[in-house]
């Protein structure tokens, strides 16, 4: 029987690889097993939950002020140790461009085990930004068997690097199946949010703006332009709130919290649950972030997005005209939101709903997959 090993440390990863996970569970040929890195501990945990997963191993390597460096010499020699002595599959899923996706790649490549690269093929062009995820995409690539690619964008970006085309599937994204998981937890959207976390204007029909930020490239002087920019809206326009769950990161919840902490209709909160973070953006005038994930859930969901960075791995998602870089300069970020405010017509035009992301079946493309391998 194949022996498959499934990896991911962060929340995102959790969220995007959480469903396979599951459904390689249930497969009677596969012998499968979970391991988490722990990059996240409180954030990876919520996902875990939410998806009701118990991993077989968890390295939990996370510690407070770890740097790029110390989170790859913990997962290297954390995977390493695992394969030999504890499981060794033939083949291993990592997924992204996280240093837990980096580190375990490279731990299986010494190793001499399969690699499958969920959500292959992503490029800005520019391997200092994102930072340092792009590097981290580029270096998988070079080592990884199998090349799970989201789009055509992403298949031609591997062909173009000399990956062979036999090696390179494409799938979709798996964040679509893990919304229509979600989606079918809520019953659509209708189910009234149970979260306590957060606040109450999502229950008095106040429109407000959901925003997230925690790129590394933007640390220092962007997040505080990003966070000058949310104060003087917040000023601006005091019938709208900003609801802002602010990621755990210390070089984030710093700036974040002493330049927006004291204004009455800026809302910053604990990071929320996947379905109810979801359930935020549904029913979110628009979406101000810096995320990787959150511009592929946007689209489907019809909800202009603001992305405060200057290059984009995703460019299928600005091209159905939902996303617009504002990068992190602060009078950009202020025109970009303000003109979604004034402007109904322009809103109006982004926040048709597209989804160049797939239908949701890339989990069942990827488990057919390894089955004929
Ligand atoms: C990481 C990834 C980034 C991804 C992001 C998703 C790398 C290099 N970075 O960045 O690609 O987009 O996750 O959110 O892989 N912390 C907690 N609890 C948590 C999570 C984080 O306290 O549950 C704090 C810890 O102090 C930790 C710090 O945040 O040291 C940074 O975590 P780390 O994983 O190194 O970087 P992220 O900025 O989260
Ligand atoms: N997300 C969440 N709770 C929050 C904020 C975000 O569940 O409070 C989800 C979001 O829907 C997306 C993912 O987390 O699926 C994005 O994670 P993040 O922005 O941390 O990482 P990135 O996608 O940039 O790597």
């Amino acid at each position: 029987m194949k022996k498959v090993l499934t990896v991911f440390g962060t929340r995102p990863e959790g969220i995007k690889m959480a469903v396979l996970a599951k459904e390689l569970n249930e497969e009677k040929y596969i012998d499968h097993k979970i391991c988490v890195t722990a990059q996240h501990r409180d954030m990876l945990d919520q996902v875990l939950e939410l998806f009701d997963i118990t991993p077989d191993f968890d390295l939990d390597i996370m510690q407070h002020g770890q740097d790029l460096t110390d989170v790859t010499n913990r997962v290297l020699s954390g995977m390493r140790d695992l394969f030999k002595n504890t499981w060794k599959p033939d083949l291993v899923l990592i997924h992204g461009d996280t240093t837990t996706c980096f580190a375990t790649a490279l731990a299986a490549f010494y190793a001499g085990i399969k690699i499958g690269h969920v959500e292959a093929g992503l490029r800005t062009g520019d391997l200092r930004s994102p930072f340092p995820e792009e590097a981290n995409r580029v270096l998988v690539s070079r080592i990884a068997t199998y090349h799970f690619a989201p789009t055509v964008k992403n298949v031609e970006n591997l062909l173009d690097e000399g990956v062979m085309e036999e090696r390179i599937i494409q799938t979709g994204n798996t964040v679509i199946d893990s919304l229509k998981f979600i989606a079918h937890k809520l019953e659509g959207f209708s189910e009234k949010i149970r979260n306590t976390g957060l606040p109450d204007l999502l229950e008095n029909g106040r429109k407000f703006i959901l925003i997230t930020g925690h790129r590394r490239e933007n640390f220092g002087d962007g997040f505080i332009h990003i966070c000058a920019a949310i104060k003087e809206l917040a000023i601006t326009n005091n019938t709208f709130d900003f609801v802002y769950p602010v990621h755990m990161n210390p070089n984030v919840q710093k700036p974040v919290r002493e330049i927006l902490a004291e204004l009455p209709n800026v809302h910053l909160i604990k990071p929320l649950q996947y379905e109810d973070f979801v359930y935020a953006m549904k029913h979110s005038y628009l979406v101000l972030t810096d995320s990787g994930g959150v511009q592929e859930e946007a689209p489907g969901l019809g909800k202009p997005v603001l992305v405060m960075r200057d290059t984009t791995e995703r460019p299928e998602a600005v091209e159905a005209g939902t996303v617009r870089l504002v990068g992190a300069d602060k009078g950009n970020i202020v025109s970009g939101v303000q003109n979604l405010i004034d402007d109904q017509e322009l809103y109006d035009q982004m926040s048709e709903a597209h989804n160049p992301y797939g239908e949701g079946d890339s989990v069942r493309k990827i488990v057919k997959f390894i089955l004929e391998l």
